[in-house]
């Protein structure tokens, strides 16, 4: 697909991977960016960029664990922009600086709401939109968690393999609504999320993994997300972004 003139929603664009991804496909020439995020106040911030670098951007103060906020999104979109190609379902939370199994039920709880039902029903919510647009993209975050066992992160990355399952469950979309649903599985990211797995930065557990590491920056998993909308091939594929061995 080509992105000039598209209209694309991003959830979780408020900071880290989603607001690279906003910004990447304004520069790309998208017409129109959907940036949604619970984190309303701090969704301006990347508003500013997207409007700077050509787009026309609609604010939406979006809770993706919760149905009808998501709705509502959908059809704000619509109703502003009149169709729908591109979503990136990216919005993501971790166990933070607790671990499984000392995670507090309730956060257990939101991990998979936000992380799961937040993408089947952001992929749910596009078929229909997409369709009348003549079809569409859906981009769903997982993680490389998806495909190794990580004890301290049970509950995350037992969602993230369930994004992969998910997405390449989805590849008769493509038939059924022209919708092709794929997936990006980043390493490890340089992103305030990494930095709130432990009290006041990164988690002990995770320090000889990002030590080991040459991070990747939100801009490398923005660009992977953009292989994926215009590569018309590509139907519920779980690409993996790899981090490299730390330079000594
Ligand atoms: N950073 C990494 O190393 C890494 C690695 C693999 C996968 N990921 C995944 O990438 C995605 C983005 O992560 P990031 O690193 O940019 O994290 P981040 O914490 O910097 O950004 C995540 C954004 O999602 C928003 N969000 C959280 N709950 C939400 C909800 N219920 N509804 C709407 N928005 C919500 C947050 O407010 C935040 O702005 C997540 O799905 C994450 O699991 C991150």
């Amino acid at each position: 697909m080509d992105v000039k003139g598209t209209v694309a929603i991003v959830t979780g664009a408020a900071r880290g991977i989603g607001q690279a991804t906003a910004l990447a496909l304004a520069r790309e020439g998208a017409g129109g960016v959907v940036v949604a995020d619970v984190k309303a106040a701090e969704l301006e911030q990347t508003a500013e960029q997207v409007r700077a670098a050509g787009a026309e951007v609609l604010i939406a103060e979006t809770d993706v664990s919760d149905l009808a906020s998501l709705r509502a999104m959908f059809e704000e979109t619509e109703a502003r922009f009149g169709r729908l190609d591109v979503v990136h379902n990216n919005a993501g939370i971790g166990e933070g600086p607790s671990t499984w199994p000392e995670v507090a039920p309730e956060r257990a709880a939101a991990i998979i709401d936000v992380n799961l039902r937040g993408v089947v029903l952001g992929t749910q919510l596009a078929l229909e939109p997409m369709k009348r647009s003549g079809g569409g993209v859906v981009v769903n975050t997982s993680s490389g968690g998806a495909f190794v066992p990580l004890p301290p992160q049970a509950v995350y990355v037992a969602t993230k393999a369930g994004v992969v399952h998910f997405t390449r469950s989805c590849v008769a979309l493509h038939a059924s609504h022209g919708v092709r649903v794929n997936a990006v599985c980043p390493g490890i990211v340089e992103t305030p999320m990494v930095h709130e797995t432990g009290e006041g930065g990164i988690a002990d557990w995770l320090k000889p993994l990002v030590d080991a590491i040459e991070p990747l920056r939100p801009e490398d998993i923005a660009e992977a997300v953009l292989a994926l909308v215009r590569d018309d091939s590509k139907v519920g594929e779980a690409v993996v972004v790899e981090n490299q061995p730390r330079a000594q």
